[in-house]
């Protein structure tokens, strides 16, 4: 496979960054997710308008234009020929002697790669998925696409070690969001999902799903959702560019619905479909 590091593109055998890195060091760092539909990038501004936030609220300027950022994942593109790619982009600190405060004249370590993306079974559509609910440890920047994972890594963990699909977190009792995925409640038809603050990542899906709310005629309100509103609910739904949108059927012991997708899930999952084609 070929990725690319600090300029150049080269096998990932050969790509390599020094144990200094900042990146390696203290999770200083950002990165971004974007998915390839057939070959074109999909939201690819929105992606790119986000990273450039995770790299502005970290103060880190690795002197990249948006053309460069393009080229970039044109780049990546050209070396496969997957029916459908994600691209993963991670833009850390650099190298540099260990030391907490941010070092001086240190180039950024830009690294990209490719990667097939197998798009939702047709058994995780039509049957769902289960999860867990548990208190969301992570720290207050959630905002912030951070490479520093170890919080939404537990999470995920915890969720494969009680043998479900996904971790629904919450904070004082108010819902955040998923290991690596935002979630939406449906209730009496409208579409619920919490407040974009720093507490959650907006996801691209996040400002998407707003949209195909409105096109699909379903209610759509951002407000905060208490764990018993989640308990309760109609449908719940995760997005991520990795999962498109997906209904989650199960929450520990409780069955959602009918234990069925329901049918706001089905009319979004029909406008995220003609969507990407
Ligand atoms: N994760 N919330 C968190 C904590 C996430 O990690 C993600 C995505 C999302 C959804 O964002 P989007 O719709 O832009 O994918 C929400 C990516 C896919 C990942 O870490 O692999």
């Amino acid at each position: 496979a070929i990725v690319y590091l600090n300029g150049q593109y080269l096998p990932i055998s050969q790509a390599q960054v020094s144990v200094l890195d900042r990146g390696f060091i203290f999770g200083d760092g950002i990165y971004e997710v974007i998915p390839i539909y057939n070959g074109q990038p999909f939201r690819m501004e929105e992606h790119l308008d986000r990273l450039e936030r995770s790299l502005a609220a970290i103060s880190l300027q690795p002197g990249y234009s948006r053309a460069q950022w393009k080229e970039l994942v044109q780049g990546l593109l050209s070396h496969v020929s997957y029916s459908h790619s994600m691209v993963y982009l991670q833009i850390t600190r650099g190298p540099a002697k260990r030391d907490h405060a941010f070092p001086k004249q240190v180039q950024p370590t830009v690294f990209g790669m490719i990667n097939p993306f197998q798009r939702p079974s047709e058994r995780q559509r039509t049957e769902g998925l289960s999860a867990i609910a548990i208190p969301d440890i992570r720290w207050q920047l959630c905002n912030i696409k951070s490479v520093s994972l170890l919080g939404n890594v537990l999470a995920k963990q915890q969720a494969i070690e009680a043998g479900v699909d996904e971790a629904i977190q919450f904070r004082d009792g108010m819902l955040t969001e998923g290991s690596s995925c935002n979630i939406w409640v449906v209730k009496d038809g409208t579409l619920l999902t919490p407040p974009n603050d720093h507490l959650i990542l907006e996801g691209i899906r996040y400002r998407l799903l707003e949209e195909l709310a409105m096109q699909s005629g379903v209610p759509y309100q951002a407000r905060a959702i208490s764990r018993a509103e989640v308990e309760q609910a109609d449908e719940l739904l995760l997005t991520a560019a990795t999962k498109e949108v997906l209904p989650i059927v199960r929450l520990d012991s409780h069955i959602v619905g009918n234990g069925r997708p329901g049918p706001v899930y089905a009319k979004l999952r029909t406008a995220y479909d003609a969507l990407v084609g």
